[in-house]
């Protein structure tokens, strides 16, 4: 399937920006094992309910962990999955985001500032690994160009995020 290259748009719109702060948790540890992609988990429950209340799927934005080393302090692109899984077949919904940055250390416990700015497509099932890998290789393209755009690129300095 063809998928758009940028999403959402060039200004941003309701209900985004939706900012929000929790500690990373444990999630099935699938994300860097099976997927070569790793993911921080947050509880849903940190989730604004304006975003809770929207599409399960796949979100873009900025988000930072805060770390005592400095390089991996920063605020960086991020694509977050909210949902279900379907692939897996989770019972319960999670938050899931891919910060695009490799850290040194894992960040368990660590507390993780995001601001969401825009939507990028509904969770889907697939037939194999490949295919999911693919799609989320995709979500990471499509959030680099998505961000690109002027009123996309002020929210990386955004105070809610460097406080
Ligand atoms: C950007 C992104 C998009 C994703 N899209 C889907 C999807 O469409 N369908 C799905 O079943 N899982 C999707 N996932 C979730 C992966 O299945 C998930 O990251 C993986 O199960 C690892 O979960 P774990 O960290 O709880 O082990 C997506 C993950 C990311 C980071």
């Amino acid at each position: 399937m063809t998928r758009a290259q940028i999403v959402g748009p060039d200004i941003l719109d309701e209900p985004f920006p939706i900012e929000f702060i929790g500690s990373v948790i444990k999630g099935f540890g699938r994300g860097s094992k099976e997927l070569g992609i790793p993911t921080a988990n947050v509880s849903p429950r940190v989730i604004p309910r304006a975003l809770q209340e929207m599409l399960s799927g796949v979100y873009f934005g900025w988000a930072r962990v805060i770390n005592d080393r400095k390089e991996d302090s920063e605020v960086f692109p991020m694509c977050m999955s909210l949902g279900y899984n379907p692939f897996y077949n989770n019972k319960t919904r999670s938050a899931e985001v891919h910060i695009m940055h490799k850290f040194e250390d894992d960040f368990y416990g660590k507390e993780l500032r995001a601001v969401v700015l825009g939507f990028i497509r509904t969770e889907q099932d697939y037939p194999g690994l490949d295919e999911l890998i693919q799609d989320i290789q995709t979500d990471i393209m499509v959030t680099e160009r998505s961000l690109a755009r002027e009123a996309y690129q002020s929210y990386k300095y955004d105070d809610f995020l460097l406080k």
